[in-house]
């Protein structure tokens, strides 16, 4: 799949970095294309040193210098694509599917500057609110994005911290992650499922693109808990203690 991402931070890197791992072409964008082309770089060398940690033996410490970047060159020009960057526009043109991983101070400037080529096309929304105190559930993100854009927005990968997207894989005490996702178009909630299963995490149904203003409200609850020290994962029971309902 091409993934084209809006945005070269943490997010960007650490997702991005996955993806390309996985086999999937991955462009990224941010406001300088300098920056840009040094974190698809940067992404591309990572990519290629967990692919040939486990692929090419040949990379193991004691290997000659020779056999080493023949290795590294066997990576690239098979499993591992080099990752790339372009002007947001060429982000929006390039994606099967587009990631926004932008920050709100310049999320409708960037949607705007990718252009129309967003329209109707997979976007997953893993952004937060900038100050999460002060998170105004009446201005949702994820209905800004799809409101500009008129692309098929899914909400995803907002409530854990850029660390936890490095883990490979992100498992905690025995359990792979789940990742809620909050959208309408099902065939973008089929990509973001995927997009989940590649990083070893377990896609959770979160129901329609309208409870992704729970889904924001969530993060921004659950940020305020572990700024103040507390566990957050602590304040959910299991499963078997949760009431009696009906499984959806
Ligand atoms: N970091 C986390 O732990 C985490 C976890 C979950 C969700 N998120 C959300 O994911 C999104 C990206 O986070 P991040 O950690 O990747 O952020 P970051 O490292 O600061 O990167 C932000 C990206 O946004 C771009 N951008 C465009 N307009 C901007 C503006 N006016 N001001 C600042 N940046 C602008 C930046 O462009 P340049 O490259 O040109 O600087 C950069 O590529 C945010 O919405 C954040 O809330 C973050």
């Amino acid at each position: 799949m091409r993934i084209g991402i809006l945005g070269a931070g943490n997010m960007a890197d650490a997702l991005g970095t996955q993806w390309a791992v996985a086999g999937h072409e991955v462009m990224v964008s941010g406001r300088d294309p300098g920056r840009s082309a040094e974190r698809a770089a940067g992404m591309t060398a990572q990519a290629v040193a967990r692919t040939s940690a486990t692929a090419a033996p040949a990379t193991e410490a004691g290997a000659s210098a020779e056999a080493r970047s023949r290795a590294v060159a066997e990576v690239l020009s098979g499993s591992v694509a080099k990752v790339r960057s372009g002007s947001f526009a060429e982000v929006a043109g390039f994606g099967d599917v587009v990631v926004v991983a932008v920050r709100e101070a310049g999320l409708a400037d960037t949607l705007r500057a990718a252009g129309p080529a967003l329209r109707g096309k997979p976007l997953i929304d893993v952004t937060n609110a900038a100050a999460p105190d002060r998170y105004d559930p009446t201005r949702p993100l994820a209905r800004l994005i799809a409101d500009i854009t008129g692309g098929h927005v899914v909400k995803g990968f907002n409530l854990c911290h850029v660390d936890v997207w490095r883990l490979t894989p992100p498992v905690f005490d025995g359990r792979p992650l789940a990742v809620p996702l909050c959208g309408d178009d099902q065939a973008a909630m089929d990509v973001a499922r995927t997009l989940v299963a590649d990083l070893g995490c377990t896609p959770v149904n979160g129901g329609s693109l309208a409870r992704a203003t729970q889904l924001e409200a969530t993060a921004a609850f659950m940020i305020g808990l572990w700024f103040g020290g507390a566990d957050a994962q602590a304040v959910l029971p299991p499963l078997p203690s949760s009431g009696e309902h009906q499984p959806a």
